[in-house]
This record gives structure tokens, C-alpha cells and sequence, in this order.
């Protein structure tokens, strides 16, 4: 019987090193935000303020930054992601006072009791923005944007700008395949990679599984969900690797696409994720059930620690689109897509914590966890069982 209290010791600490992932950092999740235009039922930034933590949420992303929200959020713990607007991205590049002064407006009265941690200098700018702005604009601004900062003696935001991935990344199947797009590849992402690298700053990319299984009739419902179920996976046979879902293989398609560059380890931001609770008639998926299935889906796989195939510490930040349906008004056409998880009236849509301390999807993990236990320690039952009879016999 002596060996027996060691196996039991091993198959307890290897069982204790297969939960050791929940202890490294886990993603921290955020919520989109776009300040309406003033509208009667606009809420105040102080509700705001105290509505987006209450919903688990530790960060918020603004699109188009606020003065008076980002001060309702100085002295509280929610990290602030700013958008600098696609429109003011061409005028930041012709000249850096143009970058001071946004900062001098939206940063410096409230920076360092407002927790900015990132700004991102326009979003999806090059297939948003009008023809005879390039590649060569958005780096400018980008680098009159971080210049600003160290003119003010400001070291610790860093600087980005955020792509789609659908506008960034070609042949994104199977993941190792995965490429940015020509001519923007060599043009700006091979410098804009270094500059990430050089100020340390994270590569930020909008990853809609929704518009992804829309385009591509192979892909099951179930595998844009989240849906554990048998069968449900696409294996990646380059790299050898299985995926459970699509968001965590459109992760991977970005993180293949920026290593192929040579740029291994730069942290990985998704500025946008979401499911729409609604479309236009042909858009049967987007329903509030299915948006249900895919945020709880979301919040599970990224507390869970598991990373992704090819990264194990997975994205550093995801935030959800969006914190509030647009609201419709009489007499304006009713917007096709809602993505909000508050209706405008601000109840919420859908029950999820999105801090994801209600361990939705944890009973999984945790069954997982006694499955793979019992079966550890099985040979030491039968032994035991053995022993049993030996004495009965
Ligand atoms: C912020 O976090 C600290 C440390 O966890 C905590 O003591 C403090 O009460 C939090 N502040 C707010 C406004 O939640
Ligand atoms: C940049 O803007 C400042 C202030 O508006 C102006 O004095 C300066 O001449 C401009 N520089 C260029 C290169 O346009
Ligand atoms: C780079 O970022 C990491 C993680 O945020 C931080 O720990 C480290 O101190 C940063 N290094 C520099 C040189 O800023
Ligand atoms: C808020 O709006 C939603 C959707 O229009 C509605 O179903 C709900 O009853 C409203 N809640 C309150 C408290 O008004």
C-alpha cells in the first residue's frame, strides 16, 4: 500500500495544476459605449457611471469620448478605453498640436483620477474613412497621438487604433492560413506591429462570429454559440489544433496573421464583440435567445482561463457591443440591428453577470473537473476495492 499515498498526492497535484489557469490573469471584460446625440432620454453620465459596473463589467470603451462621462468616471475602478473619432484621425496627422488638443480635452482634466488606460486613434478607419486618406495617415496620427502624450509627460496610456476583422484579415480558415490583407499589410500593419512593440501597446480587432457565420453556409449555429456539444468542433490540421467554438478561431486567424509578420506576443484586444437581439427580416439568427446563448458563451470562455489553441493566455481585454439598444423614435425608421444589453429605458436584457462571478458555464468546468478527478483516482479505488476483498476473503 505504500506507493498508494504518492499517486494519490501526484493525481491531486496534477489535478491542482489543471485549475492553475483560473489563477493567472483572466481577460477583463468591458462594454461599448456611444454617447447619443442629446435626446430627452439621454442618461446621465453619472448613471452611467454606476450602471456599468453594477453589470460586472470592469472596463468601458467610449466611440466618441465625452468630456462629461469620462469625468463621472474619475475615482471609480472602470478602465477607460477612449476612441478618438474617424473623422479627426486626418487632422491629427497633418499636425500634433491638433493631437494636444484633443488630449487637453478629453484626457488631461481627468487622467490619472479617470482610469484611461488606452486610446485608440479611430476605429476601422481605413474602410470607414473617404477616399485619399491611406495607410501612411493613420500611423502619423498614431504616432502624433503617443508624442502628445510624452510631451505631457504621460507614459502609461497607450496608444492603438482598432481593425475589423472581416476588413483586416483574408483566407482566416483554418486559422494558420490566416494573412492580412494586401496592400495594408506591408504599408501599415508591418510598422504599426513595431510600434506596438516598441511602446508596449496592444493590437485591437472587432470580431463579429454573427457576420462571419452569416457568409459561410458550412458553418453550424452551434459552433458561432459556444455550444458544447459532441462533434461540434473544426480542426485545424496544420497546426494540429481543434477549436470548440468560432470566436476563439477568429482569435487565433489574428493571432496566426500577426506572428506570420514576426510579431509573436503582442496583446491582443477585442474592441467589439457581439450577437444582434434583432435584424431585418432575413436576419432569423439574430434573435434575443441566440444573443443570450453567445454572450453567456463569451463570458464563460473567457473567465475560464483556457485561452485559446494558440495563445494560452488568450485576449488581454474584450468589450461588448454595446451597452444600449438605439432607441427608436417616431417618425425615424427603426434601426435594423439592436445589439444593446440594455433596452433604452435601461433594464436589462438579458441575466447574465458579466463579471462572470456567477460562474455561468462553471458547473461545466466543474463537472469536467470531478469526471477527470474520479477517473485519476479510479486505480486507487479499485486497489482499494481489492484490499477489501483480500481481507473479506
Ligand atoms: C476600487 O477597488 C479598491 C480595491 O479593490 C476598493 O477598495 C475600492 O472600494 C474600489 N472603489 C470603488 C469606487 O469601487
Ligand atoms: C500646427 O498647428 C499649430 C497651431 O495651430 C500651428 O502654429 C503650426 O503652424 C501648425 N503646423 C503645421 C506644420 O501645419
Ligand atoms: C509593458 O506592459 C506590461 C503589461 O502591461 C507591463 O507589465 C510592463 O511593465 C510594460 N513595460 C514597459 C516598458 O512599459
Ligand atoms: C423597458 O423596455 C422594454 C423593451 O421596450 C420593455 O419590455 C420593458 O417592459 C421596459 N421596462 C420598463 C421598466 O419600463
Amino acid at each position: 500500500m505504500a506507493p498508494l499515498p504518492s499517486f494519490l498526492t501526484l493525481a491531486l497535484s496534477l489535478h491542482f495544476l489543471y485549475l492553475l489557469p483560473g489563477i493567472t490573469s483572466l481577460p477583463t471584460l468591458g462594454v461599448t459605449y456611444f454617447t447619443p446625440a442629446p435626446i430627452p432620454s439621454k442618461p446621465k453620465p453619472e448613471r452611467i457611471a454606476t450602471t456599468i459596473p453594477s453589470l460586472g463589467f470592469a472596463s468601458v470603451r467610449f466611440l466618441n469620448p465625452d468630456p462629461a462621462l469620462t469625468r463621472s468616471f474619475t475615482y471609480t475602478n472602470t478602465t477607460l478605453l477612449l476612441t478618438i473619432p474617424n473623422p479627426l484621425v486626418p487632422p491629427i496627422a497633418a499636425n500634433r498640436s491638433n493631437a494636444l488638443r484633443w488630449l487637453n480635452l478629453h484626457v488631461v482634466p481627468f487622467y490619472p483620477r479617470a482610469r484611461i488606460t488606452t486610446i485608440s486613434v479611430g476605429n476601422d478607419f481605413l474602410s470607414a474613412s473617404t477616399p485619399g486618406f491611406s495607410s501612411s495617415h493613420l500611423l502619423r496620427a498614431i504616432r502624433n497621438v503617443h508624442l502628445a502624450l510624452l510631451d505631457l509627460g504621460i507614459r502609461k496610456i497607450s496608444v492603438s487604433t482598432s481593425f475589423s476583422f472581416t476588413n483586416a484579415i483574408s483566407r482566416p480558415f483554418p486559422p494558420s492560413s490566416a494573412l492580412f490583407h494586401e496592400p495594408a499589410s506591408d504599408n501599415l500593419i508591418k510598422p504599426f506591429l513595431q510600434f506596438l512593440r516598441d511602446t508596449n501597446s496592444s493590437f485591437l480587432i472587432n470580431i463579429y462570429p454573427y457576420n462571419v457565420y452569416r457568409s459561410n453556409a458550412d458553418i453550424p449555429i452551434a459552433f458561432a454559440l459556444f455550444q458544447e456539444l459532441p462533434f461540434n468542433f473544426r480542426d485545424d490540421l496544420t497546426t494540429g489544433v481543434r477549436y470548440r467554438n468560432l470566436f476563439e478561431m477568429m482569435v487565433d486567424a489574428v493571432n496566426s496573421a500577426i506572428a506570420v509578420m514576426g510579431y509573436e506576443n503582442i496583446p491582443l484586444i477585442v474592441s467589439e464583440t457581439g450577437w444582434p437581439s434583432s435584424g431585418d427580416a432575413s436576419e432569423v439568427d439574430a434573435n434575443t435567445a441566440y444573443a443570450e446563448m453567445y454572450l453567456k458563451g463569451l463570458v464563460a470562455h473567457l473567465k475560464s482561463g483556457l485561452g485559446t489553441p494558440l495563445r494560452k493566455e488568450g485576449v488581454a481585454e474584450a468589450y461588448i457591443f454595446e451597452l444600449f439598444d438605439k432607441e427608436v423614435r417616431p417618425g425615424v425608421s427603426q434601426p435594423e440591428r439592436q445589439w444593446g444589453i440594455l433596452y433604452p429605458n435601461m433594464t436589462q436584457k438579458y441575466k447574465i453577470d458579466f463579471s462572470g462571478s456567477d460562474r455561468i458555464g462553471g458547473s461545466w468546468l466543474f463537472a469536467g473537473n470531478m469526471i477527470w478527478l474520479t477517473l485519476m483516482l479510479l486505480p486507487l479505488i479499485i486497489c482499494f476495492l481489492g484490499d477489501l476483498q483480500m481481507t473479506v476473503l
